[in-house]
């Protein structure tokens, strides 16, 4: 027999998930697996428009209640806007999925100092933002599932995402921390580790295609990771990237042949000193 979802006893009630306006986006596959076990939805982007046709989109195949906030989350002033927006509400389910990073990938000190912080503000407070007042609703209510989606690139150092790589630690670590926190209040708390998805159309062209995974594969075994794990990494090629570089490496071996990796699949020079 099928072991029941660990979201359907959230059957009726809300989720909350950032990034998710992207039709391509890991945060629109998370939305319609859940909305298809009949959760209701909130979503939260800062791409208001696109939001609203996922909205629409949701509400007419999965017959859910859905509501669309455009938000900015770098601006602190927007989270007391969130959580008056859903005060009639219980939300047993938060993913925080969105994300910052400048699409040319430059070096760290290469990078503007105005980005560096965007990137820090928007990857790594708000996610302490969101997850602070919703935690300790859920963990008052005595129920709840947190999601926090990481990346591999939070366990080990990747030149060329330097700071992307740093933020990604900060949720992983955070998530970690939590996880064990909250253990016994109902709670469940999930880091998702997650490795390339095919979300940026040819983005990731360069890089070897067997390491792009599907963000529905994706979507589906972290969810059914809830209240299982602590931390999730989808899929075989993301599994052996993280154990080849984080157990069976030396740490200066794997940043090496993280960094060669990256300059490769990001068409930059590794550098004279890469070696
Ligand atoms: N794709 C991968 O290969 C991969 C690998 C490992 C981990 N992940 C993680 O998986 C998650 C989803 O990735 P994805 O590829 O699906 O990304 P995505 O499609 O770019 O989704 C991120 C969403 O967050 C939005 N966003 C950016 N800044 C925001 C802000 N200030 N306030 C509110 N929303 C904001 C983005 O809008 P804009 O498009 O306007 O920026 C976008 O809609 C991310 O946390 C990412 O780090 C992805």
């Amino acid at each position: 027999m099928n072991k029941p979802h660990p979201l359907d006893k959230y059957a009726g009630s809300w989720a909350l998930i950032t990034g998710s306006a992207r039709e391509v986006g890991l945060g629109y596959a998370f939305a319609r697996q859940i909305a298809s076990r009949k959760i209701n939805l909130v979503l939260v982007d800062v791409l208001a428009d696109e939001l609203e046709s996922r909205a629409a989109e949701l509400r007419s195949r999965y017959g859910v209640d859905v509501r669309a906030i455009p938000a900015d989350l770098a601006d602190l002033s927007v989270y007391p806007e969130i959580l008056d927006a859903v005060s009639d509400i219980d939300v047993d389910v938060l993913i925080c999925d969105h994300m910052f990073t400048p699409q040319d990938t430059p070096k760290i000190l290469d990078m503007s100092l105005d980005v560096h912080n965007a990137m820090i503000d928007i990857n790594a407070r708000a996610y302490v933002n969101l997850i602070h007042p919703f935690g300790n609703l859920m963990v008052t209510r005595g129920k709840g599932a947190i999601v926090v989606v990481s990346s591999g690139s939070g366990l080990l150092p990747t030149p060329f995402t330097g700071s992307y790589s740093a933020n990604k630690a900060f949720q992983s670590l955070f998530g970690e921390a939590l996880w064990f926190e909250t253990r016994g209040t109902g709670v469940d708390v999930l880091v998702m580790s997650a490795g390339l998805m095919r979300t940026h159309g040819d983005a990731y062209s360069k890089y070897p295609q067997w390491q792009i995974a599907d963000p529905n594969d994706a979507a589906t075994e972290a969810l059914r990771a809830i209240g299982r794990k602590h931390m999730v990494m989808p899929g075989h090629a993301n599994r052996f990237f993280t154990l080849l570089n984080t157990r069976l490496m030396s740490r200066r071996r794997a940043v090496t042949m993280v960094g060669k990796f990256m300059a490769r699949g990001l068409g930059k020079s590794a550098g004279p000193k890469a070696g």
